[in-house]
This record gives C-alpha cells, structure tokens and sequence, in this order.
C-alpha cells in the first residue's frame, strides 16, 4: 500500500546499469514519502512507514562552489535497505544507510549509517536508544555503539 502524493523514482543518474526500488508484500508506505533511487532501495515485507518519510541513495554534489548545486553531478551514496518488519516514524530520513529487520526508527530521525536487527534508533543523527535483549527478552536501554547499559 503506498498512500496518497508519494514520490517514487528510480532513475540511473550516476551511470548505474540497474537502478531499483523493491517493496516486499504487506508493507504500508505513508502519505507524501519521497523515495529515490539511482542503485538501489529496498524496502522488506510488513514494513510500516509513517507519513512524510524520505529515503534516497544518493545526494547533490556541492563540491564546486561556482556552480549550483542544480546543476553538479549526482552523487551516488550507499545503497539502502530496511528489513521486514520495522516500523518507520514521521518525517525520517534515511540516507545512503541500511537498517534491519524489525527496527523501530522514532519520529523526525535522520538515518546515515547503518542499524542492526531489532534496534530502536533515534535523533539526527540516529543513534541505537535501545536493542532487543534475546536473554532477557525485553527491549533494553544501550548506548550510541548498542551496547547495553
Ligand atoms: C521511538 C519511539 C517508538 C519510542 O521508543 P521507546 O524507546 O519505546 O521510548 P521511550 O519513551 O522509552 O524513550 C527512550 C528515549 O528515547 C527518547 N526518544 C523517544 N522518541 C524519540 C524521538 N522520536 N526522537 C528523539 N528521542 C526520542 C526518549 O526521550 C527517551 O530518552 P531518555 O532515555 O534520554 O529519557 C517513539 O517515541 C516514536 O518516535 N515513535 C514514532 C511515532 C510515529 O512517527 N508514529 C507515526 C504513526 S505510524
């Protein structure tokens, strides 16, 4: 399900042969997303993904001060990936960074580097806040590396 005014793109402008966007069966894609691929993206079953949420692999170059932005190359990020069955607050971006299966990314979070299975991340940029303990059996506080505190 892809709710009203996404945006969805996968256009090769960094040369890529293949450029893709992948969503796996029984995910819900919110209201006003913006996702663009130039490699790319890919989004597992049973997602959900609140309103207004951006994910892209790639960036304007800005190298070149004499030049606008508009009109620099692409720039071509990591790919992304976000496993099965996490849930994906409002207004997150996700940038060029994968996160796994069954992670929780809270409101307003910026993505950059990767997120293991079962973690909660948030803030900009996002940071682990807790893990699920297998042990214990219970979400568990951690800090910024995902270690248990
Ligand atoms: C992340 C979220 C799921 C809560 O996670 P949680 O770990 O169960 O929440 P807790 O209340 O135990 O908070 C843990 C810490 O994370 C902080 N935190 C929670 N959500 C946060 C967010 N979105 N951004 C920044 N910090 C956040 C809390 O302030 C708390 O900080 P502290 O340890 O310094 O006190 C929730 O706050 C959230 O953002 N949900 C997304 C809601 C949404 O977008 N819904 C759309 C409908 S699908």
């Amino acid at each position: 399900m892809i709710a009203h005014y996404g945006w969805l793109a996968a256009v090769p402008h960094t040369g890529r042969e293949k450029c893709t966007i992948n969503i796996g069966d029984g995910t819900y894609i919110g209201r006003f997303c913006h996702i663009y691929a130039t490699s790319k993206i890919d989004i597992g079953t049973k997602v959900i993904m609140a309103d207004k949420v951006y994910i892209s692999d790639n960036l304007h170059g800005y190298e070149d001060i004499s030049m606008p932005v508009i009109d620099q190359p692409v720039f071509q990020s990591n790919e992304v990936s976000i496993g099965e069955g996490s849930w994906i607050g409002e207004n997150v971006c996700i940038i060029g960074a994968e996160i796994g299966k069954h992670c929780i990314i809270g409101a307003n979070a910026v993505v950059t580097k990767n997120i293991p299975d079962y973690s909660i991340a948030v803030g900009i940029p996002a940071k682990i806040s807790k893990r699920y303990n297998f042990e214990t059996k219970q979400w568990q506080k951690t800090n910024a590396e995902g270690e248990f505190i």
